[in-house]
């Protein structure tokens, strides 16, 4: 999304210095997750996004974990400040103005802990402030409580009283400060050097600059639905907001024209791309650099992280994908399980309860049913039994099994690697195969089967005879 226009210049500051201590949580607050990223994130891709030139995000607690994080994510298309000790809001800006020291455009200041953001609503607040001092966001609230009060006169905004700070009559105003604004540079430098910290908590406030501005030319409100503006203290929120991220994520895939079923019933983290004709079934969670091809099928309760799915390939129902790559027309599951490193290739198949490992499963490749394929070159158009096992780990070392093309593996085999099967070859069903099997070879290695007629009933009696014996010793004490 990008509502760049040439017109609006302006740079964000984003205040994350708090500790958050109602997250009870030894991570910082602002790096708690919301749809596969650290929270801080959001509101400053909602400043780029809307055209920022620069964004400056105020650090104090846990600073280098946050600064990672935002480096991460945007590399050095943002800047950080240090708020050493927590003095307020209006001082956590002053702390960011040294990094905006030659910035003369509008200065539109976010919270870090306000997610949900939208880029929209930095653009209305940027270009609603005109040739005024000052424009803040504003709105309604059920339950005003904790929030600053707006405080009007002749409709126009005249100040913000913090709720601690409120009478009887301003405790009763719902209409709250979300805490954010867009000023000019030149006003806001004023206006922060004017803070004083008289007031019940001993803090600069940033909504202090609000009276003066409002004084000095107009602090023009902008109305905006409280959803997207919830600020984020504890972990209730937290889930919150995610959800209502959730449901964002999936209703611009369903717009850009993925099927969704139900699109508050999929959980897809932010980075994740997904081609048309897509389908998602309810309880798909997509995680980190994951890629869904078009036309691929992603059925109930599958998990895809990290993962690359080609076209038209089909995830039934409750199957696990990591670290992973499965081909076009692929199909997986239901219940099974691809661990980092598996490859399938083009209309390979694995069916039920087949967990794979490290293993590249070749062209028109299938496991149907049963199996475990780890540290494997399976090439292509093999046939694996049920229940045959890649027997890959000796205690110690790990090691390859070789399947060559075309060759054919009875149900219930033990492949013992290092080991390959070659071109073409058999393995017979049961086999427990330790020497490498030659093309076209056929390997059996089970013992020889022997049928005693008669043998059963005479050995039924004899085990029955044995039952009483033992039940009857035991009454006798
Ligand atoms: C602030 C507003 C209040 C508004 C509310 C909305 C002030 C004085 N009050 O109150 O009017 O209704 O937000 O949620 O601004 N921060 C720092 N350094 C500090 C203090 C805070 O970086 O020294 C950051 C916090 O990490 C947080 C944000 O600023 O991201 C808001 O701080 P917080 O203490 O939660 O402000 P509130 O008291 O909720
Ligand atoms: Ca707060």
């Amino acid at each position: 999304m990008s509502n760049e226009s040439p017109s609006r210049r302006f740079a964000a500051v984003v205040l994350a210095a708090g500790q958050g201590t109602r997250m009870k949580s030894a991570l910082p607050k602002v790096l708690h997750e919301i749809a596969g990223r650290p929270m801080v994130c959001w509101p400053v891709e909602a400043a780029l996004d809307a055209g920022a030139e620069r964004v400056v995000v105020v650090l104090g607690h846990g600073k280098e974990q946050v600064e990672a994080a935002l480096r991460d994510a945007f590399g050095d298309r943002v800047d950080t400040a240090l708020q050493a000790e927590r003095r307020g809001t209006g001082h956590a800006v002053q702390c960011a103005m040294p990094a905006l020291a030659d910035y003369d455009g509008p200065i539109v200041i976010l919270y870090g802990d306000v997610p949900l953001i939208e880029p929209e609503a930095v653009a209305a607040l940027v270009d609603a402030r005109g040739d005024a001092p000052l424009s803040l966001l504003t709105c309604r609230a059920a339950d005003p409580s904790g929030y600053g009060r707006i405080l009007r006169e002749d409709g126009e905004v005249s100040g913000i009283r913090e709720h601690k700070d409120c009478s009887a009559e301003q405790l009763a105003i719902d209409e709250i400060n979300p805490g954010l604004y867009a000023a000019g540079a030149e006003f806001l430098r004023g206006a922060l050097d004017g803070l004083s910290d008289d007031n019940s908590q001993g803090e600069l406030y940033l909504t202090d600059i609000v009276e003066p501005a409002a004084k000095s030319g107009g602090a023009r409100g902008v109305d905006w639905p409280l959803e997207s503006l919830q600020g984020v203290n504890d972990r209730a929120q937290l889930a919150e907001a995610a959800a209502v991220m959730r449901r964002r994520v999936a209703t611009r895939h369903a717009r850009a024209g993925v099927t969704i079923r139900d699109l508050s019933r999929v959980d897809i983290d932010h980075a994740v791309t997904i081609g048309t004709d897509a389908i998602l079934e309810p309880g798909v969670v997509l995680r980190g650099d994951t890629t869904i091809g078009a036309d691929a099928h992603v059925d109930v309760g599958c998990v895809v992280t990290d993962s690359t799915i080609d076209a038209g390939a089909y995830l039934k129902p409750y199957s696990v994908v990591s670290e992973s790559h499965v081909g076009e027309r692929a199909q997986v599951g239901p219940f099974s399980h691809l661990r980092p490193g598996s490859v399938m290739k083009t209309e390979s198949k694995i069916g039920n309860f087949v967990e794979m490992k490290k293993t590249v499963l070749g062209e028109g490749s299938k496991a149907s049913h049963l199996a475990y394929l780890g540290d494997g070159r399976i090439e292509r158009d093999v046939n694996i039994g049920a229940g045959t096992i890649f027997c890959n780990y000796d205690g110690v070392q790990k090691h390859l099994t070789v399947l060559e093309e075309g060759c054919f593996i009875g149900s219930d085999s033990q492949l013992v690697a290092p080991i390959t099967v070659g071109k073409g070859a058999y393995v017979g069903t049961g086999t427990t195969v330790t020497k490498n099997v030659p093309a076209d070879a056929l390997a059996v290695g089970r013992a020889k089967q022997q049928n005693k007629e008669g043998y059963a009933p005479r050995l039924r009696s004899r085990m029955q005879a044995r039952a009483k014996a033992a039940k009857e010793a035991k009454s006798k004490g």
